[in-house]
């Protein structure tokens, strides 16, 4: 081998080299290009807005302790009346009813919580303390098991706020002196 030999040799590997380095270069950008931070930011919202912003948007209901007062506001008696017919299948709503699987609901509103001793409460209910106000019975009725951890209330909870909204008005009816409405926050 002459030393011109070794220069070719020597050059085509340097040539190979520089190719593979190229195609690397350009397999590389193909694959992982390098967007500008505008574009970057501009395809991940999107991406958000189309494919995930609406299924965030269902999960999260709105947050009730604020609204309380305007959603109790405009709640509607009538279809309160109506979903309560829920509540019958365990619970008695009139004045002196008895116990059924759930203790009789006559003035629930800001009565103590647990404190029919005609009823034998979880230990759960008896735990949790303090008075139904609208904002608790709001949070249990949203999600029993979830609120008291343990309660033996068999119910799943409604998911619309305005429903809750309806039997509260509804539960607040029953009572010889109903309780004030929550206020409305400005
Ligand atoms: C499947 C049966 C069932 C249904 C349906 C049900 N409840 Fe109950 N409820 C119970 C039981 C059982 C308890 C007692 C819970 C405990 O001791 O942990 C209870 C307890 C309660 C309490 C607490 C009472 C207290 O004295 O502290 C409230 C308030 C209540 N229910 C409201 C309602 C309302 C309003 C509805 C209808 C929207 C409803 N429940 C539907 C079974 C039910």
């Amino acid at each position: 081998m002459n030393g011109f030999e070794i220069n070719k040799i020597a050059g085509a590997i340097l040539l190979a080299g520089l190719v593979a380095l190229v195609t690397g270069k350009i397999t590389d950008f193909l694959y992982h290009p390098q967007l500008s931070t505008e574009e970057r930011g501009f395809s991940v919202a999107t991406a958000d807005t189309a494919i995930r912003g609406g299924a965030v948007a269902k999960e999260k209901a709105p947050e009730p302790e604020v609204q309380l007062g305007t959603l109790m506001a405009a709640a509607d008696f009538a279809k309160g009346k109506k979903l309560s017919k829920k509540c019958h299948a365990c619970h008695t709503l009139n004045e002196g009813g008895h116990n059924k699987v759930g203790p009789n609901l006559w003035n629930i509103v800001n009565s103590q919580v647990a404190v029919d001793d005609t009823y034998k409460y979880s230990s759960a209910l008896k735990a949790k303390g303090g008075e139904w106000k609208f904002e608790s019975l709001f949070k249990f009725l949203k999600k029993p098991k979830a609120y008291i951890k343990g309660t033996k209330m068999s119910f799943a909870g409604f998911k619309k706020p305005e429903d809750i909204a309806a039997i509260l008005v509804y539960l607040r009816s029953l009572s010889n002196s109903p309780a004030n409405l929550p206020e409305i926050e400005k």
